[in-house]
């Protein structure tokens, strides 16, 4: 068992609290800063209820130096950051893009000025399978070229190129970037999981909302890609496996042979769109309505991970398939709607 102290950044958020759990379940002590922009700090009394452990929350901005530094020193020494603190709706990256610019960069910035004011030097990014832009050949491998389409998918990219300039600048610095393809699903317990504001643009939250009957319908964007039954293909990964990811990095953040590495997390399988909501209605008796529509802009045939780095490096795999995700995802949306 270890006692090294994790910093979560934005740690009260969907991956972020799911990591705070298998942290702590594997011996990690857990602290978080999070400023309560997309997230509640009841999610504080869920991740401690689930572990029987305590955790250290600051409300703060970690884009401020003064907040980042204070979760330094309040809840110091700190073994390594998860950096999940940022914004991550595409389409209001393209509408609003400054916003997105300033919250995602100075977040990075100051959280990684704190790091080297405070001694540590371990830092984990949440980095995204967008920095892949429009990928042409699966599975996506790592070394694949980088670009973006989309405001936030440029702040992603712009992180991993600074973070790559200041690690070889800085040879004791450690930095994984980790490349999360479509994390679904909740914690079994059904205390966490993913609460979207208004009306999610994501598919997994949108069923569940139509299958309580918040929703009317669910529209499957376009049945005519050139996919095995037309509709589009992902590489959907539970979010315990995922949590489980960011547990094998922090494992080995201290002992890797390359200063940087990114690691793509995924499944390795593509499922279709339509896959997906037919196992969502197999487990649900059919509780959730779809119709097809058109094509959503902006949108890929394909995407899906190779996985075989993450394995290498990390040791890690998923182990948890499409039924999980659905079971979970649904009895998480179910005990939401009690509490609401
Ligand atoms: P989330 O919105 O649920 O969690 C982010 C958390 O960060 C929220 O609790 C929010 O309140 C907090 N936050 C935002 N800005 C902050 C700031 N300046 N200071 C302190 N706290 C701040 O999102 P998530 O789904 O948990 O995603 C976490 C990270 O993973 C994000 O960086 C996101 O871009 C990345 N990511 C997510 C997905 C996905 O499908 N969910 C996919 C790829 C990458
Ligand atoms: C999107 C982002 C990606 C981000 C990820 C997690 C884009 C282009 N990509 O991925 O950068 O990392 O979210 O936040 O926005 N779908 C429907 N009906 C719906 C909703 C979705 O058919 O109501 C389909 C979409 O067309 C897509 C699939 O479901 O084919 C998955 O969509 P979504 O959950 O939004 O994720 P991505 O678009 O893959």
């Amino acid at each position: 068992m270890s006692n090294k102290k994790i910093l979560l950044t934005g740690g009260l958020g969907y991956i972020g609290s799911h990591t705070a759990v298998s942290l702590l379940n594997s011996g990690y002590d857990v602290a978080i800063i999070d400023d309560l922009s997309n997230s509640h700090i009841e999610v504080k009394d869920a991740i401690q209820k689930i572990t029987g452990k305590k955790i250290d929350v600051i409300i703060g901005d970690c884009g401020k130096a003064e907040d980042i530094n204070r979760a330094f020193e309040e809840c110091g020494p700190i073994y390594a950051v998860v950096h999940f603190a940022g914004f991550k709706a595409v389409g209001e990256s393209v509408h609003k893009p400054l916003k997105y610019y300033k919250n995602n960069l100075e977040s990075a910035i100051e959280t990684i000025n704190a790091c080297f004011k405070y001694g540590c030097k371990n830092f984990i990014f949440s980095s995204s399978a967008t920095v892949y832009g429009n990928a042409q050949r699966m599975p996506i491998v790592e070394s694949d070229l980088l670009s973006y389409t989309q405001p936030y998918g440029e702040t992603k990219l712009v992180i991993e190129n600074m973070l790559c300039g200041i690690c070889k600048a800085e040879k004791d610095f450690n930095v994984i970037m980790l490349r999360y393809f479509n994390p679904v699903g909740a914690h079994e317990s059904g205390l966490i999981g993913e609460d979207p504001n208004g009306i999610p643009n994501n598919l997994m939250p949108y069923i569940t909302k139509v299958a309580v009957g918040k929703l009317e319908k669910l529209t499957i964007f376009g049945s005519d890609y050139p996919t095995p039954d037309g509709t589009c293909v992902r590489d959907f990964i539970h979010i315990t496996d995922l949590a489980e990811g960011h547990v094998k990095a922090v494992d080995k953040i201290g002992h890797l042979e390359n200063n940087i590495e990114a690691v793509n997390l995924g499944r390795g399988k593509g499922v279709s769109v339509k896959e997906l909501v037919d196992t969502f209605n197999e487990i649900s008796n059919g509780a959730c309505k779809a119709v097809y529509g058109p094509r959503r802009e902006g949108d890929v045939p394909v995407s899906y991970a190779d996985v075989k780095k993450a394995n290498e490096v990390l040791g890690w795999k998923a182990r948890l398939g499409v039924k999980d995700m659905c079971i979970s995802a649904y009895k998480w949306e179910l005990s939401h709607m009690e509490k609401k």
